[in-house]
């Protein structure tokens, strides 16, 4: 991804952009409050795909590189990827649910992605614990998601929170930069490798998704035979959370804000 352009937002992307934002986060609570025992993943597509839809805007996930829905669902040992269809979810599950959508203008597209991990009925204190401190990671990093800092100085943040507290980060999947299409560069990983000091440097008007997928197990993962479902590789519980920001000149801005949902382990 380092031969390609960074793309810097302009006032009037960044006015699509969260009217796309709203969209998305508004999907991503609809489908927080289907999550309940005795509901079917399917459903909470179908919902997600024509909520989307009456706000005029599209998933961005459908048929993205043949995927088959609008949303993911990943339930307890899940992590990401999980393709909706007959599953029920049952009570004491945690789901992950991850939401594009995007809208349209003189045929350009402005995206949004976000992502909680949803409570089914009553939970176990191991996975609300393990729920908290996803979400609360992502608050860790985009403390650092301002001007003047770097990529790794977000992810070296969500890492440190998350190994501090016993849980791992898993490696093969990150965040990205987005907008004019869901993944523009730079890549944001949820750990960190280079020398510190280096690393893309953050400027305004970049908007980035920033989406820890944190372990209670290991980090190690592997796709199911579906190609898509990524599971923990020791069958442990993974929780997952992320927002579209946007870096100013001060505090980022997020632009899928979410009020009060119940992913929040309160
Ligand atoms: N939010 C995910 C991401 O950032 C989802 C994309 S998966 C697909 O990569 F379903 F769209 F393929
Ligand atoms: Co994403």
């Amino acid at each position: 991804m380092s031969g390609e352009m960074l793309l810097l937002k302009s006032a009037r992307d960044i006015e699509m952009m969260r009217r796309a934002g709203k969209i998305t986060a508004a999907a991503r609570a609809l489908a927080g409050e289907m999550v309940k025992p005795g509901v079917s993943t399917r459903a909470i597509d179908r919902a997600v795909r024509e909520y989307i839809i009456s706000e005029g805007a599209r998933p961005s996930f459908l048929n993205y590189n043949g995927y088959p829905a609008s949303v993911c669902i990943s339930i307890n040992e899940q992590v990401i990827h999980g393709i909706p269809g007959h599953r029920t979810i049952q009570e004491g599950d945690i789901v992950s649910v991850d939401v594009g959508a995007f809208i349209t203008d003189d045929f350009k597209e402005y995206h949004g992605d976000c992502a909680a991990t949803f409570f089914a009925g009553e939970c176990s204190q191991e996975v609300k614990d393990l729920v908290s401190v996803t979400r609360q990671s992502f608050f860790e990093g985009i403390k650092f998601a301002k001007a003047g800092n770097r990529v790794p100085d977000i992810s070296g943040a969500i890492q440190k929170y998350c190994e501090s507290r016993g849980y791992s980060v898993v490696r093969e999947f990150v965040g990205h930069g987005i907008g004019y299409r869901m993944h523009e560069p730079p890549e944001i990983p949820n750990y960190v490798t280079g020398l510190p000091g280096r690393g893309i440097r953050l400027v305004p008007g970049m908007t980035l998704a920033v989406e820890p997928m944190v372990n209670m197990g290991g980090a190690e993962i592997r796709v199911l035979h579906d190609g898509w479902t990524v599971e923990t590789a020791d069958r442990k519980p993974s929780a997952h959370y992320e927002n579209t920001i946007l870096i100013t000149d001060g505090e980022p801005e997020i632009l899928t804000p979410a009020d009060g949902d119940r992913s929040y382990g309160a």
